[in-house]
C-alpha cells in the first residue's frame, strides 16, 4: 500500500464544473491527465477542505460498493458539493443519497415499484405522446427555437409531474428553485430558502393526496407512510423532491447535449435516421461519453480503506468520479472518440454504480430513446442557428449541460 500526499500545499485544486479539454464534453485537461498518470489524488475543494479524487473505472467501482465509505454528509470530512449540503446537518431530513445501509435500503425499496423495468415500459406511449406534442408545437413555428425550452427541458419535467401527480403548470415554480439547488454558487441561505419553499409545496401537495389519493408515486407515498408509519413526513417530503429535481434537470440536459453531439456527428445521425433500431446503443454511448453527472458521487470514509492502492484514512472525504471514469482507457478503446458502434459501452458508470445506482435510469432511458429517435426522423434538417463556440455551458452547475441551444430546420 503505498503512503499518501497529504499536505495541503501538494492538492490539486478540483472544481468539477471545470470542463472543457478539446471539446466541450471533455473532462478538464488537468482531470484527464490525473486519470492515466494516478488513479487517486487529492484535492482541494471550493471551501478549501480535502478529499480523494478516484478517477479509474474499476477503483470506482470497488470503492462505491464498499460500506466503508459512507454517504451521510452530516461526518466530520464529508466532501461537500455545495455550501448549501454542508450546511444541511443535525435533523434536517436526508434524502436517499444521503443515506447508509440498512436505512438505505429501507427508503429505496418503496420507490424500486415504480421505476421498475416493466413499469417504465409500460409509459413508453405516454412518453412518445409528449415527446411528439413537443415537436408538433416547434414545427408550428418557423424557427429558430432554443432547443432546451422547447423540448429538452419539458419532456422530462413532464413525465416526472405526471409520475408524482404534481401538476405540470407549476413546472416554473419548481424548475427555478431546482436550479438554485444543483447551482455551485448559490448560498446556503438562497438554497435554503429554495428547498424550504419546496417542502411547503409538497408538503401541501401530500396533505391533498392523503384526501383525495390519484394514481401516482406520492399518493402511494402517502398511503404507505400514513399505513406503515415507515417514513416520516419530513423524510417523505425529502425523498419528493429529490426525485422532482434529479428527475428532470439531468434527463433535460442529456437531451440538449445529445443533440449538440449528434449535430457535431452528423454522419451518425444520418445513420440513426436510418436505422432507428441503433439508438438504444447510441444513448448508451451519449451517457457515457458526455456524463452529465459532472460532480462525482461524494462519500466519507468510515474505517481506513484502501483505495486505487493507496490509504483513505477513516474521516478523510472520496470523490468518485464519473466523468474520467467514463473515459478510462483501459476500459475504453479511444475514450475521447463519440462512437455509437463501440461495443465497450456497457461499462459506463453515468448512472453510478452499486446500491445507490441511479433508481430512474430505465426512466431516463426510456425517455432518452424515444426523444433521440423522435428528433433525429422527424426534423431531419435540424441544424444548429449559433455557433458551438457561442453556446453557454453549465459548468457551474452540479449537473452539466447547455444553457441555450438555438436550432433551426
Ligand atoms: C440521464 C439521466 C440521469 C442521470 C445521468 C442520472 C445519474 C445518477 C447518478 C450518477 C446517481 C448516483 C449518485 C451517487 O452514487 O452518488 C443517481 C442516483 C439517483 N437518481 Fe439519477 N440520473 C438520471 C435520471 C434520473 C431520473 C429520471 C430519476 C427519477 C425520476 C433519478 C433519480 C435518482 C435517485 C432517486 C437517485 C438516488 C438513488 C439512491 O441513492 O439509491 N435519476 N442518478
Amino acid at each position: 500500500m503505498t503512503d499518501v500526499l497529504t499536505e495541503q500545499e501538494e492538492a490539486v485544486p478540483f472544481y468539477p464544473m471545470e470542463r472543457g479539454g478539446s471539446c466541450p464534453f471533455d473532462p478538464a485537461n488537468q482531470l484527464a491527465a490525473l486519470a492515466t498518470e494516478q488513479p487517486i489524488t487529492r484535492v482541494r475543494l471550493w471551501n478549501g477542505n480535502h478529499a480523494w479524487l478516484v478517477t479509474k473505472n474499476a477503483d470506482l467501482r470497488a470503492a462505491i460498493s464498499d460500506r466503508r465509505l459512507s454517504c451521510d454528509p452530516r461526518l466530520p470530512g464529508f466532501p461537500h458539493v455545495t455550501a448549501f449540503v454542508e450546511t444541511r446537518r443535525g435533523d434536517a431530513p436526508r434524502t436517499l443519497i444521503e443515506m447508509d445501509f440498512p436505512e438505505h435500503t429501507t427508503y429505496r425499496r418503496m420507490l424500486t415499484k415504480d421505476f421498475l423495468y416493466k413499469r417504465v415500459e409500460a409509459m413508453r406511449p405516454r412518453i412518445q405522446e409528449i415527446v411528439d406534442g413537443l415537436i408538433d408545437r416547434m414545427l408550428e413555428s418557423t424557427g429558430p427555437v432554443d432547443l432546451v425550452a422547447a423540448f429538452a427541458l419539458p419532456v422530462p419535467s413532464l413525465v416526472i409531474c405526471e409520475l408524482l401527480g404534481v401538476p405540470y403548470d407549476d413546472h416554473e415554480f419548481f424548475q427555478v428553485r431546482s436550479n438554485v439547488l444543483f447551482a455551485r454558487d448559490a448560498t446556503a441561505e438562497q438554497a435554503m430558502k429554495a428547498f424550504q419553499e419546496l417542502a411547503v409545496y409538497l408538503g401541501g401537495m401530500m396533505q391533498k393526496k392523503a384526501a383525495q389519493p390519484g394514481d401516482d408515486l406520492t399518493s402511494r407515498l402517502v398511503a404507505e407512510q400514513l399505513t406503515t408509519g415507515a417514513i416520516g413526513p419530513d423524510s417523505l417530503v425529502a425523498m419528493l423532491i429529490l426525485l422532482l429535481t434529479a428527475g428532470h434537470e439531468t434527463t433535460a440536459n442529456m437531451i440538449s447535449l445529445s443533440a449538440l453531439t449528434l449535430l457535431q456527428h452528423p454522419e451518425q445521425m444520418a445513420e440513426l435516421r436510418d436505422k432507428p433500431e441503433m439508438v438504444p446503443d447510441a444513448v448508451e454511448e451519449l451517457l457515457r461519453y458526455l456524463t452529465v453527472a459532472q460532480s462525482g458521487a461524494r462519500r466519507v470514509a468510515t474505517e481506513d480503506i484502501e483505495i486505487g492502492g493507496h490509504l483513505v484514512k477513516a474521516g478523510e472525504g472520496v470523490i468518485l468520479a464519473f466523468d474520467t471514469a467514463n473515459r478510462d482507457t483501459s476500459v475504453f478503446a479511444e475514450p475521447e472518440v463519440f462512437d455509437i458502434h463501440r461495443d465497450d459501452t456497457g461499462q459506463h458508470v453515468a448512472f453510478g454504480f452499486g446500491s445507490h445506482q441511479c433508481v430512474g435510469q430505465q426512466l431516463a432511458r426510456a425517455e432518452l430513446q424515444i426523444a433521440v429517435r423522435t428528433l433525429v426522423q422527424r426534423v431531419p434538417t435540424l441544424r444548429l442557428a449559433q455557433s458551438v463556440d457561442s453556446l453557454q455551458f453549465r459548468k457551474d452547475m452540479a449537473v452539466y449541460g447547455v444553457q441555450g441551444l438555438p436550432v433551426s430546420w
